[in-house]
């Protein structure tokens, strides 16, 4: 079967549609995941300096390039403006030269505005809250403004390619009508349950490529809620009668029809798994084909149903520019 395991970029490169996600998971935890990532053969890897896990991730990628087991040019890792420093132009290039270093790389391959909004940070980096425990934002965001910087960063050989997550169509806009770079890739939460199809339809007419977070319902999202006291009932995607129905009549796991379905529709997508077994299981989409039927089936599902909403960020909601 002849089967596209890359999307072709607005800026001439090339992405593999399928990459390894690491959110949520501790540096102990992925130090040991990455290294078995790279071994079942996953080339793209996605971070963010707020994942808290880039240093470790560096590690990893340092031993794997120093012993020549791995060139640079074959990976593609991408990493992202964190929100404290979305609200300050001057920082961009330093809070990239950081994950750099962190990550002990020259260059990465792709580099996102993490979110439209920003939050004011303390000496120490981290988030300031009111006494009521809520972030404090800043809402002087300007993304035109942060997208120049952004271009700098292409032209000193940074990063290859620059884009945005958690951006919605008006947001983006906004930048394509004043930039030089276009934003390349726009990275958001999608799956069965969340397809937002006026965003989607809008990246493929502005040639931007999607890639999906979430695509099996970070069931880590409920713990983050619950520390942050938020009661909210997250659905299970792998427990969805119609992704139970495919995965057996083509005798694959539930994951990975979900994750079939979403690079069927040319979008890249970045499970995150700390097994093994897993990780391969999440790789092994591209030997079968969901028919038009099924696909359909899948599409019917949509409900807008938000799960990375930032409810665990209280406060974040109150930013000009918050997407949701
Ligand atoms: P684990 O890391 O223990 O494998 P998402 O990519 O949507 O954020 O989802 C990640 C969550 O899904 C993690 O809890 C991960 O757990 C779990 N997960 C990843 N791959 C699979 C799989 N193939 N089957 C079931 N659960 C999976």
């Amino acid at each position: 079967m002849s089967e596209q395991k890359y999307l072709n970029l607005n800026n001439g490169l090339q992405m593999p549609i399928l990459g390894y996600g690491t959110w949520m998971a501790s540096e102990e935890e992925i130090t040991v995941a990455v290294s078995d990532a790279l071994k079942v053969g996953y080339r793209h890897i996605d971070t963010a300096p707020v994942y808290l896990n880039e240093k470790a991730i560096g590690n990893v990628l340092s031993k794997w390039l120093s012993s020549g087991k791995i060139k640079r040019s074959e990976l593609f890792i991408t990493t992202k403006l964190p929100p404290p420093g979305a609200d300050r132009p001057d920082l961009v290039e330093f809070m990239l030269r950081k994950s750099l270093a962190d990550l002990q790389l020259d260059y990465v391959d792709l580099y996102l505005i993490h979110t439209p909004f920003t939050v004011v940070v303390d000496e120490k980096g981290e988030f300031k809250r009111y006494e009521d425990g809520t972030i404090i934002v800043d809402p002087s965001t300007d993304h035109v403004a942060l997208w120049k910087e952004m271009e700098g960063l292409v032209a000193k050989g940074l990063t290859k390619s620059i884009g945005i997550s958690n951006f919605t169509v008006k947001q983006i806009e906004r930048i394509r009508q004043s930039c030089n770079i276009q934003p390349a890739v726009l990275q958001i939460e999608y799956h069965i349950y969340l397809q937002q199809p006026q965003l989607i339809d809008y990246c493929k007419s502005a040639n931007i490529a999607v890639t999906a977070y979430s695509p099996l319902g970070s069931k880590g999202v409920g713990s983050l809620n619950k520390m942050a006291g938020v009661e909210r009932e997250l659905p299970d995607l792998l427990e969805v009668p119609e992704v139970k129905a495919i995965a057996q009549n083509h005798n694959k796991s539930e994951a990975q029809v979900l994750l079939r379905w979403i690079v069927q529709k040319g979008i890249s997508v970045i499970p995150k798994s700390t097994n093994t077994k897993r990780m391969r299981e999440n790789k092994d989409i591209f030997d079968f084909k969901l028919s038009a039927a099924e696909i359909e089936q899948l599409n019917n599902l949509d409900a807008n149903l938000r799960i990375v909403n930032f409810s665990f960020f209280k406060g974040v909601e109150k930013h000009p520019e918050f997407p949701f």
